[in-house]
């Protein structure tokens, strides 16, 4: 096992009502940016629920924030935070908002470009502190520091992270999740097992426990996944699907073992480009990636068909090409597709895509560096 230092300073209030727990754990004298995204909020009741939890509390609302939360958008935001002053971020709503949320709080006190944070990892001081109101189960976002922001006039979409950013709390109530559309359920339970397949299907290095919290987990979405689609106001149902999520994200599952996380790099550029959710853009990338990566990955994969997927029988070859399949299998019976043809994308794309990646510095992924440009490159063309 490698060496690892862990803290996770995000309070988890799962369940019913938790909503009522939110004003004690607010600062003192609290002024708070109400940030939320494009109404959902209004249409499915929460808006209300969080009015009356703020009643009494200073509130500045903040509408907008799109899918994908777009740089221009965000800065609005941070002007509003400057010019009213508030100490705290409240985001309601799934990872758009959240991780917008983290960047207007780390923007606020920034002095100079803040476009600088995420293309130069420029640091930041006295970051606004931030809760939040979990409305998507997917990107883990509601507990961990990490922030993808995009910026439509130069086609990027980046990443950036940090500890001080984490949330301080976060709502959990799977009721507010039954008004999800069934796409975005079924993006966000993608998207959760991708998270873990990151941090699971590299190599070993003798972490048998990390090994079974991420299949553990991988299990669980594989049962609840299709579950979530067919009842979508089965509590249960709902609540093992947010609670997977969160654990697939929240650091825990990636101490001590290699990562990869190349699915999510490639795929950043397929939503910059071409504006798929990002969710999609894995489901694409993943079981091509596989593919490629099948030597490298060897153990894990076997691993990953035998102890999820059942897959023990055949010669190592013919395991790991079932074992592939069962990961575009369990996209496919999401409702996720798994090709760029899919979404009208001509293999002519990939040149763009490759291009992008290598502007963006992406040209040494994956958990040994050895994808670069012709590998991102195979990669595409197998998923075309
Ligand atoms: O804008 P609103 O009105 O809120 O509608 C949203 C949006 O249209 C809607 N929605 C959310 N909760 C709803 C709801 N509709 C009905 N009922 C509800 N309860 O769903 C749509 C998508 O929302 P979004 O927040 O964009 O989805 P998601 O949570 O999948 O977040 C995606 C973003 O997170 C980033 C992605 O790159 C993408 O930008 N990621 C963040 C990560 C992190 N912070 O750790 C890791 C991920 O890998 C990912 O990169
Ligand atoms: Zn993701």
């Amino acid at each position: 096992m490698l060496n690892f230092t862990y803290k996770n300073q995000t309070e988890i209030l799962f369940g019913k009502g938790q909503l009522s727990e939110v004003p004690a754990r607010l600062p003192k004298e609290a002024k708070v940016l109400f940030l939320y995204g494009g109404g959902s909020i209004k249409q499915n009741g929460v808006y209300e629920q969080v009015v009356t939890a703020l009643e009494g509390i200073e509130v500045v609302e903040f509408a907008g924030v799109e899918p994908n939360p777009e740089f221009e958008t965000l800065m609005k935001a941070v002007r509003v935070a400057r010019e009213t002053e508030v100490n705290f971020i409240l985001a309601v709503g799934g990872g758009s908002v959240i991780d917008g949320a983290k960047f207007i709080a780390a923007a606020v006190n920034f002095d100079g470009d803040t476009w600088d944070i995420l293309t130069k990892g420029a640091s930041f001081e006295n970051p606004l502190p931030v809760g939040a109101v979990l409305t998507l189960p997917a990107t883990g976002s509601e507990s961990n520091g990490n922030s993808v922001v995009t910026r439509k006039e130069t086609a990027q979409k980046l990443p950036f992270s940090s500890e001080s950013l984490q949330p301080q709390f976060a709502v959990l109530d799977p009721e507010f999740t039954y008004s999800l559309p069934a796409r975005q359920i079924s993006n966000g339970v993608v998207d959760a097992f991708v998270h873990v397949i990151e941090q699971y299907l590299t190599y070993p290095v003798n972490a048998p426990l990390q090994d079974r919290f991420a299949e553990g987990i991988l299990q669980t979405l594989i049962e609840v996944g299709p579950l979530a689609l067919d009842h979508p106001t089965d509590y249960d149902v709902r609540a093992n699907v947010m609670w997977s999520a969160t654990m697939a994200l929240n650091g825990l599952i990636g101490k001590g073992v290699p990562q990869d996380w190349s699915t999510h790099m490639i795929g950043h550029e397929l939503t910059a480009l071409h504006g798929l959710d990002h969710a999609v853009t894995l489901a694409i990338v993943l079981p091509a990636l596989m593919y490629v990566q099948r030597d490298q990955k060897k153990v894990k994969i076997l691993q990953l068909g035998e102890r999820v997927f059942g897959i023990d029988n055949g010669s190592e070859d013919e395991r790991i090409d079932l074992t592939i399949k069962a990961v575009q299998d369990f996209f496919e019976s999401m409702q996720v597709a798994t090709r760029l043809s899919d979404h009208s994308i001509a293999e002519s794309s990939i040149d763009n895509i490759v291009a992008n990646l290598e502007r963006n510095g992406m040209t040494a992924l994956g958990e040994h560096g050895d994808i670069d440009l012709d590998k991102a490159r195979q990669i595409l063309t197998l998923a075309a």
